[in-house]
């Protein structure tokens, strides 16, 4: 089973611009393994009764077993501080909201989709499913293509539970495909830390031949957002988004475009105001902007958002330490290959700023907002929110540390879910979706 999910979890296509036999091997023949060993994890996931690992859980002090959500071994819990904040004693409580996740590229959006993802599988509630398994439109306007389910009542649009996958943020549309109320949320990160991370995972930057000349020369005086490559490294934040589908393209630039509609200017990468007025739209349509660099105060907000969540819930994986190649990995907290990367010089530094000017104003405005919300929340509420804050910060060193040294002291359900990255868990959900609809 092990062999089978690593292999899985990379199986997603990843680069849109690859050479037409990589774009041929993601389109056909990896969708086709990867419904195969979806296949078989849902079996698993649906038929696990006899797993030897159950969990024993506790509640006030008194320990029994049981098959029931987030499978977090009981010992975990008590070790952690975490026995009077985690209520086991029913069904994963339904959501008054569904979730709106904006996944920008290489922020931790993985990690938080991975949340989202248990979130919407223990819940059975349903996800909008790419076609392809990765993009819902990404680099073009959202939703792109995807897997329809016919509507309840035969007619219009139906509206789903969530919506996790690489998009361009369009509030009217999100709303359109979302069940009423929904939660829209996303993450950011330190855009010079981003930028690294992004470098050093995107080719052709990631194959050890390229310095930050190279990279700054190609993309400093960009005028169009055109190719994928542009959208993951030119303000690329801020074009998830939506900063750049606000000008559509003129129908003369249109013809310059090698994917059609990809044409978006950058004339108004340096003007302040511009870019004050954008932060402001997002304030008002996104409800919650999470940074990475403040991931376990950004999760536990998201838990004040949806009350309905425990904060088991909230613990996220960090693929790299089990050393399985890391594809889906966008964590970038820890990072074991360190001494090989390539940093930019202090004069780089100033090149690659003045090149991402929209996303340093929008993660500054953000991380002073997220930290705000915080001191808020540590005010209202202070041995509490230490204690949640501890917690969860153990549980996952705790499991993160588990999976590397004594998987089998967690539950095979638990390490399934954590180790799907997403194009891997969309797989299961879309496979899980077409079984309940087959099953009505
Ligand atoms: C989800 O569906 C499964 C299988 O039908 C069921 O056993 C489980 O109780 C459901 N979970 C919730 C939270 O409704
Ligand atoms: C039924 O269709 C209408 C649109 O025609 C839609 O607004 C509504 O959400 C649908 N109801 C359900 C339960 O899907
Ligand atoms: C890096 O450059 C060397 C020398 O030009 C070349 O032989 C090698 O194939 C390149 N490696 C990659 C991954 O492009
Ligand atoms: C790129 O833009 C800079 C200003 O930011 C300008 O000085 C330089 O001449 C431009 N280079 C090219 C090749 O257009
Ligand atoms: C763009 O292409 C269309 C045909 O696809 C052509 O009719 C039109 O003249 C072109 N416009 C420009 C400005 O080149
Ligand atoms: C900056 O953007 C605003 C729109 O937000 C526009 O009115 C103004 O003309 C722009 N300034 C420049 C110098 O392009």
């Amino acid at each position: 089973m092990k062999r089978i999910v690593t292999v899985f979890a990379s199986s997603g296509p990843r680069h849109p611009s690859s050479g037409p036999r990589q774009r041929w091997l993601h389109r056909l023949v990896l969708p086709i393994f990867g419904a195969l060993f979806a296949a078989v994890n849902v079996l698993f996931l649906f038929n696990n009764k006899n797993d030897p690992s159950t969990t024993t859980f506790i509640t006030s002090n008194q320990a029994h077993t049981s098959q029931r959500y987030p499978f977090v071994p009981a010992d975990v819990i008590v070790q952690c501080g975490l026995v009077e904040h985690v209520n086991l004693k029913t069904l994963p409580k339904p959501l008054t909201k569904s979730l709106g996740f904006v996944k920008p590229h290489k922020t931790g959006g993985s990690t938080v989709a991975n949340i989202v993802n248990r979130i919407v599988w223990e819940r059975n509630m349903t996800k909008m499913i790419p076609s392809d398994y990765t993009y819902l439109g990404w680099p073009t306007p959202f939703p792109g293509n995807y897997k329809s389910i016919e509507s309840v009542n035969g007619s219009g649009i139906f509206r789903f539970d969530a919506v996790s996958n690489h998009a361009v943020f369009n509030a009217d549309a999100f709303r359109t495909y979302l069940k009423e109320p929904a939660l829209i949320f996303t993450i950011l990160r330190d855009p010079m830390e981003r930028a690294i991370s992004a470098f050093h995972y995107f080719p052709p930057y990631n194959s050890g031949n390229y310095t930050w000349q190279h990279f700054i020369r190609k993309y400093k005086n960009t005028t169009y957002i055109k190719t994928w490559d542009q959208a993951v490294h030119v303000n690329p934040m801020a074009y998830a988004l939506g900063w750049y589908h606000l000008r559509p393209p003129l129908p003369s630039d249109n013809n310059k475009s090698k994917m059609k509609g990809m044409m978006w200017t950058t004339a108004f990468d340096h003007n302040k105001s511009a870019i004050r007025d954008f932060i402001k739209k997002v304030e008002d349509e996104i409800d919650l902007v999470m940074i990475l660099d403040h991931l376990t105060e950004s999760l536990l907000l998201l838990k004040d958002e949806l009350p309905q969540l425990e904060v088991t819930e909230l613990l996220w994986s960090d693929f790299k330490i089990s050393g399985k190649g890391a594809s889906g990995d966008d964590t970038g907290g820890t990072n074991n290959r360190k001494s090989h990367k390539i940093y930019p010089t202090e004069a780089e530094r100033q090149e690659l700023s003045n090149m991402m000017l929209v996303d340093q104003m929008l993660y500054d405005h953000f991380r002073d907002k997220l930290l705000l919300r915080w001191k808020a929340k540590e005010e209202r509420a202070p041995e509490e929110t230490r204690q949640l804050k501890n917690g969860l910060n153990c549980l996952h060193e705790t499991v993160t540390q588990l999976l590397a040294t004594e998987k089998n002291r967690l539950p095979k359900r638990l390490r399934i879910c954590l180790s799907q990255d997403s194009p891997g868990f969309t797989h299961l959900q879309s496979t899980k979706q077409q079984r309940v609809n087959v099953g009505n």
